[in-house]
């Protein structure tokens, strides 16, 4: 690690995304099939990556992500972000999964995943974040 990259031990958690799970993100089991919530992990990392500069942001890594308790249909599912490295083009964000249960709102951890986002320009290659804004609409960038 080099010295201008910051480790935030202490980073705010923040909720970045709540989605209540549908019929069509379930398995043939009729739990919620787990590249759902990997589609979703990487929402709520990039939310919380954009905190950082007005930039299109591209995952470069998803860390290991151990479920240790399943998703139900009409579980709400929440995700929290924490941003726990900047970097200069990089940001390493830990997000936390946890669920309120449909039947009777118990809150259940389901796991935690880290992934490294990673600020691009509009031609694609990494740009430090703190640069002024570059993001275009999807309309002015056609
Ligand atoms: C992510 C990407 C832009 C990085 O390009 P690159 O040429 O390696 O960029 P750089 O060497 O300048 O590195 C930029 C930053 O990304 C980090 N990085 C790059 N690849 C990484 C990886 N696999 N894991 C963690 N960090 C990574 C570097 O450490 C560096 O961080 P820092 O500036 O904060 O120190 C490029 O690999 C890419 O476009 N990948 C595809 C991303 C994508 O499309 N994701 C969605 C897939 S569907």
């Amino acid at each position: 690690m080099t010295e201008k990259q910051q480790h935030n031990p202490d980073a705010e958690r923040r909720l970045a995304l709540r989605v209540v799970t549908m019929p069509r993100d379930t398995n043939q089991y009729g739990t919620i099939f787990g590249g759902v919530i990997l589609s979703w992990i990487d929402q709520a990392g990039f939310v919380e990556a954009r905190r950082h500069g007005a930039h299109r942001w591209v995952t470069a890594a998803l860390d290991r992500v151990d479920f240790v308790a399943p998703v139900g249909l009409g579980d709400i599912v929440n995700f929290y972000t924490r941003t726990v490295r900047m970097g200069t083009k990089s940001v390493t964000v830990e997000v936390d999964v946890e669920v309120d249960r449909y039947a009777t709102g118990q809150c259940v951890r389901v796991t935690t995943a880290t992934t490294t986002m990673v600020a691009v320009g509009p031609d694609g290659k990494a740009i430090p974040f703190s640069s002024p804004p570059t993001a275009t609409t999807p309309e002015t960038s056609r």
